[in-house]
Formats: structure tokens, sequence, C-alpha cells
């Protein structure tokens, strides 16, 4: 079964990386129907993001909720089980074979996908040696790609510059999901190697994790407007 959605309108996944959920509320007004899908991170999810998920999605929305879930397989297997009665389409769970056998056994038969996420893309190799690896960062990604397929996994999320290589080792039927877009002409903020959306649907991303192109813009509206229009004209 392939983890792709249809509606080309979830390819643009807006960061909803803001402190209370009545900020996040207010951004997810003021985007209307120009947005069909939000990404909820520890900050939100921590602080009532679980309650304002089954919000959105009562509304239609869509909901990503990055968790980064990593534990003994049976703890994972247990948390993604609660976790499938939200509803959410999303959830990230780190690269581990058995954190990741662990998931897939508690997402069972629900309509849940998981992503893995298989280097943070603040590590760098040094980062990786501190940590106890031996494997350049290039490395970990490509072998933790593979476990995640043969785990049965649903997609990855990786940096715009990793997304040709998961590609290739994935195949076309899981999803790619990559943060650190920008808009041609928007700051890049903290991000280093950043792809134009167009630039990522052509390496192969299926979808796109924007936050504050968006939700920083004078006009949010008009910011993901212009970026579900470019997003379009490359798909
Ligand atoms: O504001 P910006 O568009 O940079 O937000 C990107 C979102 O993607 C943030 O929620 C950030 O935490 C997340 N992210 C990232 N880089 C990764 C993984 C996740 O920027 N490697």
């Amino acid at each position: 079964m392939t983890a792709k959605i249809n509606d080309l309108r979830d390819r643009m996944i807006v960061a909803l990386d803001v402190p209370t959920i009545w900020d996040a509320y207010r951004i997810v007004s003021e985007l209307g129907d120009g947005a069909t899908f939000y990404k909820i991170g520890y900050r939100l999810a921590f602080a009532g993001g679980l309650d304002l998920s089954r919000q959105l999605i009562s509304e239609g929305k869509k909901v990503f909720l990055d968790l980064k879930l990593h534990d003994i397989g049976n703890t994972v297997t247990e948390g993604v089980d609660s976790l499938t009665k939200l509803g959410v389409t999303f959830l990230t769970v780190h690269a581990y074979p058995q954190t990741m056998r662990g998931a897939v056994e508690g997402r069972a038969d629900s309509d849940l996908k998981l992503l893995a996420v298989t280097a943070l893309t603040s590590y760098d190799d040094g980062d990786l040696r501190d940590a106890g690896y031996g494997l350049a960062v290039r490395d970990l990604v490509r072998l933790r790609a593979q476990q995640a397929r043969s785990a049965g996994i649903d997609g990855i999320v990786c940096s715009a510059a990793e997304t040709e290589i998961v590609r290739d080792i994935i195949g076309p039927d899981m999803v790619i999901v990559t943060p650190g877009i920008r808009p041609a002409g928007s700051a890049a903020g903290d991000q280093k190697r950043t792809l134009t959306p167009g630039e990522a649907v052509r390496v192969g991303a299926d979808h796109l994790v924007i936050g504050r192109p968006i939700i920083r813009a004078a006009d949010p509206r008009g910011a993901a407007a212009a970026i579900m229009d470019e997003i379009a004209a490359a798909s």
C-alpha cells in the first residue's frame, strides 16, 4: 500500500512552531482553506497540541505529529497504539530498527503513516563520533533509509539536500518529507542548505514542511498561496 496522498494541497505542511494553541489556532484561522496539513512538534504537543490535533482533524485538516519517538520496542508499540486513536496522518520515530519495528506493530492496520528520521540534520560527522558512532552522516542516512524500508515504515524525513540519495534507496512508494524550504527571496534564518519549493518537488520530495516563510510572513495566506502555486507548477 502506498503512503502517498492524492490531494495536491496536502503536499504543503505548515509547521505550527508557536508557543500556545491560541497562537496556533490564529494561524490556522488566517490560512483558512489555504492550508490543509499542519505539523505539531514538541513545543505545542506539550502545551495542549494533542487536543489541538483532535480539533484540527474534526475540522477536516491533516496533522503531522513530530514527536520523534525512541524507546524500547514494546514501549514504542504501546505509545503508537495510543496515537492511532488521535487520527493524525503522520508520526515521526527515530530510525533505529527496534524502534521502527515497534512502531509498525503499534500502528497495526490503522491509517497512521510512520515517518523515520534517519539522522538529525543538526548532526555532522564529528557529532556522530561524539555520540559513539563509526559512520559518517551520509552512510548512516543510507543505512537507516534501507532499514526503514525493510521495517515497513511509510516514509522518511530528510533534508532537501538528501532527498535524491534517499529516493534512490527507498524507491517510489514511500513518502519523502523535507523541511529546510525557502521560497526565493525569503530569509534562510538558521537553515543552512535550503531548496525552493519547486526545487524540492523536482528532486523528489512528496511533502514540504514550511514554517517561518508562512507563519512569520506579513501576509501568511498570500505566502502560502504563492508556495502552493510553486508546488503545483513543479508537480
Ligand atoms: O521555519 P522553518 O521553515 O525553518 O521550519 C521548519 C520546520 O521543520 C521546523 O518545525 C523544524 O523543527 C523542522 N525541521 C527542520 N529540520 C529538520 C527536521 C525538522 O527544520 N532536519
